[in-house]
C-alpha cells in the first residue's frame, strides 16, 4: 500500500467489502489530508465485476488471403494473429459491444446499473465524434445516476481509465465507476491496406471499479504520452485539422494510417519502461509480479518488452491476441476476463497491466486483485428482474425521445408559457 493510500480517509463503506454505504450519513471527504485521520480508515479502488462481448463473426488470416495480398504464414508469424473478430451486423456498433461487456461487469458484481456513478468508455472508434460513446451505453444501460464521458487515449486509453476511475474513488466522488474499452475498428480499417487490415479486430471489454476499504485494488499508474509522433499512427480526416470533404472520403483519409516498424520500436521501449515504473510506484519487485497483462497488439511487441527486457517468464504474461487480434482499448479488459476463466488470477496476486498507443500514449496500473474471481450463483429469478431493468430502460429511453418529439411540435411560445428563451429572437 503507498504512503498516499494509507493517508485516503474512508468515506463510505460497500458492497464489495460486505459494509452498507449509507449516503447522507457520512462525512465527506477531505482526500488531500495531512495524515491518517482519527476515525477514518483508508479507501481503496477494486475491480470487483467484469465481462467481454465480442461480435459472432469471425474472419481468419486464409479469409483474408481471399481479400488482400497476404499469408496467414505472414501474419502468424510476423504478429501472432489467427483470427479476429468483426462487427459485421450494421446493429452492431462500439456503443452496443460496449453496453454488452457492461452488463456482464454488473452482473459479476451483482450491481444494479442505477448505483453506477461514472462511466468512462475508452474507444478509438467511438459511435460518433460527439456526442460521447459513453453516454449512449449509460442511456442503454438505465445507468440514471452515472456520468459519463468518453476517453481518447487510442490503445492505452482503458489502463488510463482504469487510473481516473481510481482517483474518482479515492477522492469520495464516486462509489462504483464502470471503465469500458469497446471497438468497432473494422469500421475504420481500409480493407485494401494489408499493413493494416491483418492486425485489428472488434470487441469490448469492462471493469467495475469500486470504492472499498480492503486494501489491494489498483494501487499505483503511470501515464505518458509523445505527441510528437502523432503521426505514426492516426485516422487523419474528419476532424478540426482535415474536415470532411469529398477529396478526404476518395482520398481514403478516415481509415487508419499508421507506420508500422515506428510503432513497433516505440512499444518495444515503453512497455518495459511503463512497467518498471508502475511497479517502482507499487514498491513491488519484478519477482513480485504474478500476471503481465499487456496491450495485446503484437506477439514479438511483448516478447521483445516485458519478456526480454524485463525476463519476466512467459507463463507469467497472458497472451489471447491470437483469437482476436489488436481490438485497442478493450484487448486489455477483454484477456483479463479471459485469464480470470482460465483460472490465472487469484486473490492476493500482484498483476500489471499496460499499454501503448496512438498519440504515442503509454499507461500502466499495478493492481493488488483482492476479491473472489469465482462468478455468483445466478437464479433465473435474478436474471429475470435484469432483464426486466433494461427493458424499463429502453422503455424509458423511447419514451423520453417520444416526448421531446412531441414537445418540439408546439411553438416555442406555447412552450414556455409565453415567455421566450433567452437568446431567442422575434
Ligand atoms: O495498438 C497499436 C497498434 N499498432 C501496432 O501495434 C503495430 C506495431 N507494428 C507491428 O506490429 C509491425 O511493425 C507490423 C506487424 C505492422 C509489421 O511487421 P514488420 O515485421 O515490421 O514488417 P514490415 O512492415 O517491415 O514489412 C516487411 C515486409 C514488407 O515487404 P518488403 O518490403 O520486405 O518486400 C511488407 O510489404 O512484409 C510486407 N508486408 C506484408 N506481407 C504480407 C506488410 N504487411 C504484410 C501482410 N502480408 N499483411
Amino acid at each position: 500500500m503507498s504512503e498516499q493510500q494509507s493517508q485516503q480517509p474512508e468515506l463510505h463503506s460497500n458492497g464489495a467489502s460486505g459494509k452498507e454505504y449509507r449516503n447522507g450519513d457520512t462525512p465527506r471527504p477531505r482526500a488531500r489530508a495531512a495524515g491518517p485521520v482519527k476515525g477514518f480508515s483508508p479507501r481503496f479502488a477494486q475491480i470487483v465485476g467484469w465481462g467481454y462481448h465480442v461480435p459472432e463473426k469471425i474472419i481468419t488470416n486464409f479469409d483474408l488471403e481471399q481479400i488482400v495480398d497476404t499469408q496467414d504464414e505472414w501474419i502468424r508469424s510476423r504478429t501472432g494473429i489467427e483470427e479476429r473478430h468483426v462487427a459485421a451486423s450494421p446493429a452492431e456498433t462500439t456503443a452496443t459491444l460496449g453496453i454488452q461487456a457492461a452488463r456482464a461487469a454488473l452482473e459479476v458484481a451483482d450491481i444494479p446499473p442505477s448505483k453506477v456513478d461514472l462511466i468512462i468508455c475508452a474507444t478509438s472508434s467511438p459511435e460518433h465524434i460527439f456526442p460521447s460513446t459513453a453516454s449512449i451505453i449509460q442511456d442503454g444501460l438505465g445507468a440514471v445516476n452515472a456520468g459519463a464521458f468518453d476517453l481518447s487515449a487510442a490503445c492505452s486509453g482503458f489502463v488510463y481509465g482504469l487510473s481516473m476511475a481510481r482517483g474518482h474513488i479515492l477522492a469520495g466522488d464516486a462509489e462504483y465507476v464502470l471503465v469500458i474499452g469497446a471497438e468497432t475498428l473494422s469500421r475504420i480499417v481500409d480493407w485494401t491496406d494489408r499493413a493494416t487490415c491483418v492486425l485489428f479486430g472488434d470487441g469490448a471489454g469492462a471493469v467495475l471499479m469500486a470504492a472499498s476499504d480492503v486494501p489491494g485494488g489498483v494501487t499505483a499508474s503511470v501515464l505518458g504520452s509523445d505527441g510528437s509522433g502523432a503521426d505514426l499512427l492516426t485516422v487523419p480526416a474528419g476532424g478540426s485539422a482535415m474536415p470532411t470533404s469529398l477529396e478526404t472520403v476518395s482520398s481514403g483519409g478516415h481509415y487508419i494510417k499508421m507506420d508500422g516498424t515506428a510503432v513497433f520500436r516505440f512499444a518495444t521501449r515503453v512497455m518495459a519502461e511503463a512497467t518498471r515504473q508502475v511497479l517502482d510506484r507499487a514498491g513491488l519487485s519484478v519477482d513480485d509480479v504474478d500476471l503481465v497483462i499487456p496491450h495485446q497488439a503484437n506477439v514479438r511487441i511483448i516478447q521483445n518488452s516485458v519478456l526480454k527486457q524485463l525476463k519476466i517468464p512467459g507463463e507469467k504474461v497472458f497472451v489471447n491476441l491470437q483469437k482476436y487480434g489488436n481490438t485497442s482499448t478493450a484487448s486489455i479488459p477483454i484477456a483479463l476476463c479471459e485469464a480470470i476463466e482460465a483460472g490465472k488470477i487469484q486473490p492476493g496476486n500482484n498483476l500489471v497491466f499496460v499499454g501503448f498507443g496512438a498519440g504515442l500514449t503509454w499507461a500502466a496500473c499495478a493492481i493488488k486483485w483482492s476479491v473472489p474471481v469465482s462468478r455468483p450463483e445466478t437464479t433465473w429469478w435474478r436474471n429475470t428482474q435484469r432483464q426486466a431493468v433494461y427493458q424499463a430502460a429502453a422503455a424509458r429511453s423511447m419514451w423520453k425521445r417520444a416526448i421531446r418529439r412531441v414537445y418540439s411540435q408546439f411553438p416555442a411560445e406555447s412552450r414556455w408559457g409565453g415567455r421566450k428563451e433567452e437568446g431567442e429572437v422575434g
